[in-house]
C-alpha cells in the first residue's frame, strides 16, 4: 500500500479566527510553490462546505493546513482530520492542544530543561470576583515592570503588550481579555528576538533551520510590526557565534520533540544578555506568508520551498498507507 501516489493537496487556510487574512495567505503561497513542483493543489476554506469536500477527497490526497489561531492550531480541526482517517501535513491534534495553550506548553517545555518566563495566568472571572483594583497593584508587585500581557491561546500578537508603567497595565490587560477569557502575565525578557524553526526529515531526524533575528522598531514584535513593511528588520541567518547558534538550535528541537510535534514547527525565543535562551511560545502552523519566518529561513538554506512542502505531504501520505499513522 504504500506505493499510493501523491494526487492531490488540499491546502486549507480561512477560517474564522482573528488571523484568517493572514491565514489565507499563507495557504496562496503553499498552494503557489506545490503548484511550482507539478502538484495538483486545491485551496479550501474551513466553512460549512469544508465536510462535504473532505469526505469526498479521492485517495491519494493529502491536507496541508494554513490555518492560524483558534481551530487551526488548538487541534480541533485534526480532530476532524483524524476521525474522517484523511493524511495532513503536521503536528497531531494532541500535540496541538498542548502547544497552543502557553501555561501548558511552557510547562511541558520547562520539563525537558529549558528556561522559560515565570508565568501568573488569570482568566477573566478572577478579575471580577476579586476586583481589579486590587488585583492589578498585585500583578504589578508581584511579577515586577516591565511585564508581558497576552492571551493564553492567540497569534500574531493579537492583545500582546509590553507594560513599562503601572498605568499601562488595566488597558494591557483588556486588550488581552479581549482575544480569550484567559490571560498570561510574565515579566518582559529584554534580548534579541530569534524564530527557529524546525523541520522533520524524511529519515525522522530533526533539521533546525538559519535561525531569523527579529528587529522590530518599537523593541517589541507586535500586530503592527509584524505586517507593516519597514516596522521590522529580519536577519537571516542571524549575526550570532557558533555558540549562541547551536544553543537555540538545540532549545527549538528540544520543544519539537518535548511538546510531541511532528513534521514542521517554529519555536520562538529571547537570547538575553548573558546568552541564555528562553522560550516564549511555540507555532504548530507558522506563518507561511512571503514576508513570514519559516519560508525566510528555508530560503536561506537555497532549499525549494515547494519541493520541501510536496515532501511533507507525501511523507503523510506515507504514514497513512504505512502500519502506523
Ligand atoms: N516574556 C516576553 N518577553 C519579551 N517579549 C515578549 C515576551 N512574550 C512575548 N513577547 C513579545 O511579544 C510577541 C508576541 O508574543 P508570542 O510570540 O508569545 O505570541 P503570539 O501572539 O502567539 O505570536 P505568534 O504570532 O508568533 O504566534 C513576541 O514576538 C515578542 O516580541
Ligand atoms: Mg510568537
Amino acid at each position: 500500500m504504500s506505493e499510493m501516489k501523491l494526487s492531490r493537496v488540499l491546502v486549507l487556510s480561512g477560517g474564522l479566527s482573528h488571523e484568517r487574512d493572514v491565514s489565507i495567505r499563507s495557504g496562496r503561497r503553499v498552494a503557489e510553490a506545490l503548484r511550482s513542483q507539478g502538484v495538483e493543489v486545491s485551496e479550501v476554506d474551513s466553512d460549512s462546505s469544508l465536510l462535504p469536500t473532505l469526505s469526498a477527497l479521492e485517495p491519494g490526497s493529502v491536507i496541508f493546513p494554513t490555518l492560524h489561531g483558534a481551530a487551526g492550531e488548538d487541534g480541533a480541526i485534526r480532530d476532524i482530520f483524524e476521525m474522517l482517517e484523511l493524511p495532513y501535513v503536521g503536528s497531531t491534534a494532541d500535540a496541538c492542544r498542548r502547544s497552543f495553550d502557553k501555561p501548558v506548553a511552557k510547562g511541558i517545555v520547562e520539563s525537558v530543561g529549558i528556561r522559560v518566563p515565570a508565568s501568573r495566568v488569570l482568566p477573566h472571572s478572577t478579575f471580577r470576583e476579586l476586583g481589579a483594583q486590587y488585583l492589578l497593584p498585585l500583578i504589578e508587585k508581584s511579577v515586577g515592570l516591565p511585564l508581558m500581557v497576552k492571551p493564553a491561546k492567540g497569534g500574531s500578537a493579537l492583545g500582546a503588550s509590553v507594560v513599562r508603567s503601572a498605568a499601562e497595565l488595566p488597558e494591557a490587560m483588556i486588550s488581552a481579555f479581549s482575544y480569550g477569557s484567559d490571560v498570561v502575565i510574565e515579566p518582559f525578557i529584554a534580548g534579541r528576538e530569534i524564530a527557529v524553526s524546525v523541520i522533520e526529515e524524511s529519515d525522522g531526524t530533526l533539521t533546525a533551520l538559519p535561525i531569523v533575528e527579529i528587529v522590530a522598531d518599537s523593541g517589541f514584535y507586535s500586530y503592527d510590526a509584524r505586517y507593516t513593511a519597514g516596522l521590522t528588520e529580519f536577519f537571516v541567518p542571524a549575526n550570532l557565534d557558533s555558540i549562541l547558534s547551536a544553543r537555540a538550535a538545540d532549545v527549538a528541537k528540544k520543544v519539537h520533540m518535548g511538546l510531541g510535534l511532528r513534521d514542521l514547527s517554529r519555536s520562538d525565543l529571547i537570547i538575553d544578555n548573558n546568552g541564555e535562551v528562553w522560550f516564549l511560545e511555540v507555532n504548530v502552523a507558522p506563518g507561511m506568508t512571503e514576508t513570514s519566518l519559516l519560508p525566510q529561513s528555508v530560503a536561506a538554506t537555497g532549499r525549494d520551498i515547494g519541493a520541501l512542502y510536496k515532501e511533507l505531504a507525501e511523507r503523510a501520505l506515507l504514514r497513512k498507507y504505512s502500519t502506523s499513522q
